[in-house]
């Protein structure tokens, strides 16, 4: 097992096809399976572009034999051979390479491997955090490595088409300032300036419009941001962004980039036609007709209004709703009258984790309307239901009445999960829109203060300027979404470039002048300096390579994730440090680390 006596590989063995027979050629890769077969031994032989089989003959080297006798899963193998078709009827259409294999001439074992604590052929089954604790081995599954190369062919996409259109790549700093709006930060203490810290950028937001002060005009950046928050399925603690801004724009600019932006990297990267331009729905428009502020329009299940019958109707519980002005809204489940009483018990458990507290339904058969509610109204109001809601036999009706937003919510999540039982959605299709004219603000009930629901930088709408102060939850901002499938891709805004209007945001979320000079100053203070009006958008990274890849976790498009606690299950980080360290960063711990006496 010497790597002086290498031979140098001259192809990967995933590369090899019938174009290739009667070379000789140069492996090395990971053994994936053995069997031993008539005399012969047969390997798997893996590197990151594929698979090939290695055959051994003892008769060509009796060596080479008698270490693939030897070998086992992983080891590492380099192999001088000849291509030859495989004998007819033992070709493997499923392989890429399956049409040949390589007679074994020489080879070395490189490496041996202790036995992997998981199959890497064998997807999906293996538990996560042992996936994540060997995610050397976990990375060698095709699967994982397609999701490394997408990610590295998406950026290098990004990066060639934002060239061309004139943008500069610019670094911000990761050590930053502490801001008091957004998620929460990650703290990094100054050993020189005692009791200070640093924290870790959410998103270089300030550092990019500074650049637009500056002049950049247009500038990008693939961020790593960083946000101390809950995680899920599509958040990460630490993130990477396609951060963007541009100045002497609009809104509609800076969608039909982004637009064209995107169809060049789904064209380049996955050979997909994306259509532009993008539908736009505002926000108010969203929620009303899918319940989200991201709906899927890859399906149509919209939410249909029916609080004038429900008011007229004797169904208090609706018409009570109805009358006080929340919503009464339902769904048209196709083809869902099958659904048993059960199946809707369950439906009404899963609108309760939105907060509806209960799901009225109507079976819609051939000859008659099944429901326990039908009996509460009348025969004309049933009919007006089932017009609006263009019933037809074999459907099932579904209703919540409740607040606006429970309403939406509850709706909008079921509206998603009849679609992905019944099976309407097209894995493959790309559905790509925009939802603007978000609110600018929104009440924190908690804090009992208003919060920006973009950022405070984002500027109000010039037709709602004048409700600022009379009625701010009813001013809509220059914010934007981008949603790709029911997830929301990317976000961004015009910004607010005057100080007086930067200051009266502050002072909306109540923020003191005091706090907003000593977090802010800078910004204020560069506005006055001839702030170019501007804009721009940051698309999550993750999200996008997880959609591409027909992922259902960010996890597997990021090559060393964190857990849902939010650790790194390989190095064990976040770890405990020594006293001595503790001290240089002026810090004491209520509880000393384990390992160490205090002294
Ligand atoms: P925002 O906070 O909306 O905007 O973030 C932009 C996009 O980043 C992605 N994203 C995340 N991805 C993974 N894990 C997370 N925890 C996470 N949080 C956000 C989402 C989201 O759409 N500075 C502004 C952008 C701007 O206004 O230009 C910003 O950060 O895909
Ligand atoms: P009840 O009159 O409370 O027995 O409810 C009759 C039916 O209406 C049941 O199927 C409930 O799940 C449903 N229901 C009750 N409250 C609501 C509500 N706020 N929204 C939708 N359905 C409801």
């Amino acid at each position: 097992m010497s790597s002086e006596k290498m031979f140098k590989r001259t192809v990967y063995c995933g590369e090899l096809r019938k174009a290739d027979v009667d070379k000789e050629i140069v492996l090395v890769g990971w053994v994936l399976r053995r069997r031993d077969h008539g005399g012969l031994i047969f390997i798997d032989l893996r590197d990151r572009e594929g698979i090939v089989q290695v055959v051994f003959d003892p008769t060509i080297d009796a060596d080479s034999f008698a270490q693939a006798e030897a070998a086992r899963s992983e080891y590492v193998l380099n192999i001088r051979g000849r291509v030859r078709p495989r004998p007819a009827g033992s070709e493997n259409p499923n392989m890429a390479t399956g049409e040949i294999e390589v007679l074994c001439l020489k080879m070395h074992t490189l490496n041996k491997s202790k036995t992997p604590p998981f199959s890497l052929d064998d997807e999906g089954s293996v538990d996560e955090l042992i996936r994540l604790k060997y995610r050397y081995l976990d990375l060698r599954r095709p699967a994982m490595m397609d999701a490394l190369r997408l990610r590295h062919k998406v950026t290098i996409a990004m990066r060639h088409f934002l060239d061309g259109s004139g943008f500069y790549e610019i670094e911000t700093p990761i050590l930053c300032k502490s801001s008091p709006e957004g998620a929460r930060d990650y703290l990094v203490p100054s050993r020189v300036h005692e009791g200070a810290f640093f924290a870790l950028p959410q998103s270089p937001q300030l550092f990019k419009q500074i650049l637009m002060v500056a002049g950049v005009d247009k500038y990008f950046q693939i961020a790593r941001c960083f946000r101390d928050e809950d995680l899920r399925a599509d958040r990460q603690p630490e993130f990477t962004q396609l951060d963007m801004e541009m100045s002497f724009v609009e809104e509609e600019d800076i969608r039909a980039l982004c637009e064209q932006m995107l169809a060049y990297i789904f064209k380049d990267c996955l050979g997909a036609e994306v259509k532009t331009p993008f539908p736009v729905l505002p926000y108010a428009e969203a929620m009303s007709r899918f319940g989200s502020d991201k709906p899927d329009l890859r399906f149509g299940m919209e939410l249909v209004d029916i609080a004038d019958i429900a008011a007229a109707s004797e169904f208090t519980t609706f018409a009570a709703v109805a009358k006080e002005g929340g919503w009464v809204r339902g769904i048209n489940a196709k083809g869902c009258a099958k659904y048993s009483r059960r199946d809707m018990d369950g439906l009404k458990d899963f609108v309760g984790i939105y907060g509806a507290k209960g799901l009225a339904y109507i079976y819609v058969d051939e000859n008659e309307l099944r429901s326990p509610i039908a009996k509460f109204f009348t025969e004309q109001q049933l009919r007006q239901l089932c017009e609006r809601m263009q019933a037809e036999p074999g459907d099932c009706l579904m209703f919540v009445a409740a607040d606006w937003l429970t309403a939406a919510e509850s709706l909008g999540h079921l509206r998603c999960e009849i679609a992905r039982r019944e099976g309407l959605i097209d894995p493959d299709e790309f559905n790509f829109l925009w939802v603007n004219q978000f609110p600018l603000l929104e009440y924190n009930d908690e804090d009992k203060r208003w919060k920006a629901m973009h950022h405070p930088f984002t500027s109000p709408m010039d037709e709602d300027m004048h409700m600022l102060d009379s009625e701010p939850g009813k001013v809509r901002a220059k914010a934007y979404d981008c949603v790709l499938n029911g997830c929301e891709l990317g976000g961004g805004s015009i910004r607010i470039h005057r100080r007086d209007v930067q200051e009266k945001m502050f002072s909306l979320l109540n923020i003191s002048a005091e706090e907003s000079s000593e977090k802010f100053g800078y910004l204020l203070e560069a506005f006055e300096y001839g702030t170019p009006p501007h804009g721009g958008i940051a698309f999550g990274l993750d999200r996008m390579i997880m959609l591409m890849g027909n992922k259902d976790s960010i996890r597997d498009v990021i090559a060393f994730p964190k857990t849902q606690s939010a650790t790194d299950m390989m190095t064990q980080a976040p770890g405990s440090v020594t006293l001595k360290q503790l001290r240089e960063l002026h810090i004491r711990l209520a509880k000393p680390p384990k390992n160490e006496q205090p002294q």
